[in-house]
């Protein structure tokens, strides 16, 4: 029986989550977590569609898998998560060697799926219904979310990710998220209430709730309707617990009450993620944004009035669809102006059967959408230096992820190593201590900044 398994994950957040809550219903299913491919009786993908670049490392990964597969037929291979979704017959035409299909809304099913594998025929596939192929409830219901009422226990950890919401019903034009993560649905309080005092009890110190765009969040199953305000107010009373974050926000969302809540609830970090993708009207409109880039300004206004200090982060696209340099210039200027901690910055991919790929043509060439990403990439590095370089003189809460990236490249052994963690803004600080301190809260000192790492150390 296969009993050693390999997950790869690819694309954001929510898969992250997803891949920790199949690990840890897998092991209860008593299954082991293999630490590579090669050492795994079970390989699967939970993968990405948000960008095509993503796509096709899976599909090169699984093109190198052919040969592991011939010579151990016995391996089992599964592709979960979005590209499951949408593309199941492109995986198999590609990969025939893929014996599991798994959408993003059935991977609780992945355990029981394994078993049959194992027991021959096949391949196996388990996905949701199409958003057209009925009643929007038909199509929610087929979307099972495994950590809702019985989430899967999770080893304890200083940090944690708690779904709030599954789905999206923003409909952007270039985003795939609504067709193959389904209809928006929002977990109830209770149940999220219940997930974090566990969590809380083990140790956490952290949550991060999420949802695609979380500041949507409405849970009427107790008769009237919790706004994620509500839900921060419940969260903020849970005992051990320190800091709540949530993302992503949509910014034609972001409430006076959520923004008072994020001021007058101690626990709620003052961290912002709300991606504005672009800094022209002609442009936010062809994406079906649902505002201007005036409304945009005018709420990171709202935001700095109501919680000052608070670090607010946007992601943008560059190159969609007819974006003029006059259009891109539009958004250098909200980038220079809105002094986001950080950005992250996409090139337009336009993924088929998005209303963006149908619409309109994916007009501006690979080199102008590459410089434009390089430009604004830099101008945010200089707004982040700036915004960073007040912090140096300062001290600053921290929780201890572990050992740094370049402690880790460079191999570092020995109690005494450089660590990183992130301060309630979600400042990334770099300090040597012991590692001991790991998931701990720390006062760091900080005597240097870059663009997006703070050096300090500890006080
Ligand atoms: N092309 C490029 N970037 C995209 N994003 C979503 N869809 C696309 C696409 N088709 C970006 C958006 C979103 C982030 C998660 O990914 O900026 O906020
Ligand atoms: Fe995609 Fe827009 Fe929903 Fe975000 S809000 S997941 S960009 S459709």
């Amino acid at each position: 029986m296969p009993r050693r398994v390999y997950i790869e994950t690819l694309g954001c957040q929510m898969n992250v989550l997803d891949s920790e809550l199949l690990a840890a219903a897998l092991q209860e299913a008593g299954f082991e977590l293999a630490g590579a491919r090669r050492a795994a009786d079970v390989v699967l993908f939970n993968t990405c569609s948000v960008r095509q670049h993503a796509e096709d490392k899976v599909y090169s990964a699984l093109g190198r898998l052919k040969h592991l597969k011939d010579q151990r037929p016995g391996t089992i291979i599964g592709v979960l998560g979005c590209m499951a979704q949408k593309d199941c017959e492109r995986i198999f035409r590609r990969a025939p060697h893929v014996d599991l299909v798994v959408g993003p809304g059935q991977i609780s099913r992945v355990p029981e799926l394994i078993e049959r594998a194992a027991g021959g025929g096949g391949p196996h596939v388990a996905l949701s219904a199409d958003r057209s192929s009925g009643s929007r409830a038909e199509v929610a219901a087929s979307f099972a979310r495994a950590d809702f009422a019985a989430p899967p226990s999770r080893p304890a950890a200083p940090q944690a990710m708690v779904r709030a919401m599954f789905g999206c019903d923003n409909f952007c034009t270039y985003c795939v998220v609504p067709s193959v993560r389904g209809p928006e649905q929002c977990r109830p309080a209770r149940e999220i209430v219940a997930e974090v005092r566990r969590l809380a009890a083990g140790g956490c110190l952290e949550v991060t709730l999420l949802g695609q765009a979380v500041n949507q969040y409405a849970d009427t199953s107790e008769g009237t309707t919790l706004q994620l305000s509500d839900l921060l107010g419940r969260l903020n009373e849970i005992s051990g617990l320190r800091r709540i974050r949530f993302v992503t926000n949509h910014p034609k969302s972001m409430s006076d009450d959520l923004l008072a809540a994020v001021r007058d609830l101690d626990k709620v970090c003052p961290y912002l993620h709300v991606p504005a993708q672009s800094g022209s009207d002609a442009v936010l409109a062809r994406m079906k944004r649902g505002y201007t880039a005036g409304f945009y300004r005018d709420m990171l206004r709202r935001i700095a009035e109501t919680v000052p200090g608070a670090a607010a982060t946007s992601d943008f696209i560059v190159g969609f669809c007819g974006e003029t340099e006059a259009d891109f210039e539009q958004t250098v200027d909200l980038v220079r102006k809105g002094r986001f901690k950080n950005s992250f910055i996409f090139k337009y991919s336009p993924r088929p059967g998005t209303p963006a790929a149908e619409r309109y043509a994916d007009d501006v060439p690979e080199e102008v959408k590459r410089r434009r990403n390089n430009e604004l990439l830099a101008v945010q590095n200089a707004v982040s230096l700036e915004a960073n370089k007040r912090f140096v003189g300062r001290r600053v809460e921290v929780l201890v992820e572990g050992p740094s990236k370049t402690a880790r490249k460079r191999g570092q052994t020995g109690p005494l190593r450089q660590l990183s963690g992130r301060t309630a803004c979600d400042r990334i600080v770099v300090f040597d201590g012991p590692t001991a301190l790991a998931g701990q809260l720390v006062e760091v000192m900080i005597e240097r900044a870059e663009p997006v790492t703070l050096f300090g150390r500890l006080y």
